[in-house]
């Protein structure tokens, strides 16, 4: 689908790591070039006419995002450098000043390092418990575990709308009642959730989000941190400085501006901001539902290839999202890589940023096929018979 949208495809490359990040098409390339081209200035701060195009577009995006994940306002919306980002904004930023010892935070074990780390941090500085809610037998959430897991001490539960290794997709509107039924809030990673599912933050009922352009056909360094007005607007600032000061005065007086503008201080990546506009006009355009469904086409697809080649191990059989975990039996992972690279074909090796999950899939290293819509059949096909030519691996690679 649309695969003439990308330059880099034009190559003789399959790739198949968009967990990683996705391929940017020319839309995206064209609006970050026109910005230089034609309208270069900082957003904010100028009184002259390129000046207030880029005043313009910047806050056109802040709507753009906010309608995307239909946010009441757009003052909920915060730019930030990407999910990592975002996600310490909100631990360092709310979590640090509201929470107290013993308050417990739930977790688990599947979590990418940005929505573990953090708390980790949080909990040796001002004692919280972190928890984790038990997965399944298919490594996934269930409401009953998350049942089992509240205690009167929960205060927030922050999980993955999809992981990056299982790729399995949480019920987060079933969870989030449940949290909220218990005063519970609820924080929501959605990098791997944002450009292959429709999120609504109001129907899902989601306290905070965080999530990153460049695993949504945006460019890199720029993210977003969605939170509700009245939890965003009691988050500290990470960076004091220009624009997000409204008046200062030499005995130490400092007058902020509102949120969003309050914690995006220093000059903001524009044409971040300015890609990601043109990414998620991309999205719409395509439409994130035929972009699901065919994704799911897809995976089952390679799922039922890969099932035919009884010297490969499949993970995640079950999920129902563009994510294979697998490996071929009695081959380190990475060595895969090397080899399917040999054939251009891009995929992850490792544990992926979840250096915990081998406690759960008691296996530390994966091969992870993250598709997207711009993948299609024949490059399965390809990846398929590269696989059933893998007798020689070691000759290959080495
Ligand atoms: N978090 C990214 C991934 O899963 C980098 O590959």
């Amino acid at each position: 689908m649309n695969r003439d949208d990308f330059e880099i495809l034009k190559k003789n490359i399959v790739y198949f790591d968009n967990g990683a990040t996705t391929l940017k098409p020319n839309v995206v390339r064209n609006s970050i070039l026109k910005y230089y081209d034609e309208y270069t200035a900082n957003a904010h701060r100028g009184d002259y006419k390129t000046s207030a195009i880029v005043d313009s577009l910047y806050e056109e995006a802040r709507e753009k995002v906010a309608n995307f994940i239909n946010a009441k306002e757009k003052s909920e919306i915060v730019f930030t450098s990407g999910t990592t980002n975002s996600m310490n904004m909100i631990i360092f930023g709310y979590f640090k000043h509201y929470l107290k010892e013993g308050d417990e935070v739930l977790i688990t074990l599947s979590e990418h390092a940005s929505n573990i780390v953090p708390w980790f941090m949080l909990e040796k500085e001002i004692g919280i418990k972190l928890r984790y809610i038990d997965l399944d037998e298919n490594h996934e959430v269930s409401i009953d575990n998350v049942k089992k897991a509240i205690t009167d001490k929960t205060k927030v539960i922050s999980i993955a709308m999809t992981t990056n290794v299982v790729g399995d997709t949480r019920p987060i509107k079933e969870i989030s009642k449940l949290a909220h039924d218990n005063d519970i809030l609820m924080v929501v990673d959605a990098a791997q959730g944002i450009a292959h599912s429709r999120i609504d933050v109001q129907d899902m009922n989601i306290d905070f989000m965080a999530f990153s352009g460049h695993k949504m056909y945006g460019p890199t360094g720029i993210g977003v941190l969605y939170g509700k007005f009245d939890l965003l607007d009691k988050v500290k600032p990470f960076n004091y400085g220009g624009g997000m000061n409204a008046m200062f005065t030499k005995d130490g007086y400092v007058e902020l501006r509102e949120i969003p503008t309050r914690l995006e201080g220093g000059t903001p990546n524009i044409e971040g901001v300015l890609g990601l506009s043109a990414a998620i006009s991309y999205i719409e355009e395509i439409g994130i539902d035929k972009i699901n469904k065919y994704e799911k086409e897809l995976r089952r697809y390679l799922i039922s290839e890969l099932d035919k080649l009884d010297f490969i191990d499949v993970y995640n059989r079950e999920v129902d999202t563009s994510i294979v975990a697998f490996n071929i039996k009695g081959v380190f992972a990475q060595d895969t890589a090397v080899y399917l690279d040999k054939y251009n074909i891009c995929v992850r090796a490792g544990n992926h940023c979840a250096k915990i999950l081998d406690n759960e899939l008691n296996i530390s290293n994966t091969v992870r096929i993250s598709l997207s819509f711009y993948n299609n059949k024949e490059e399965i096909d390809l990846l398929i018979n590269v696989l059933k030519n893998s007798e020689n691996i070691w000759k290959e690679i080495l």
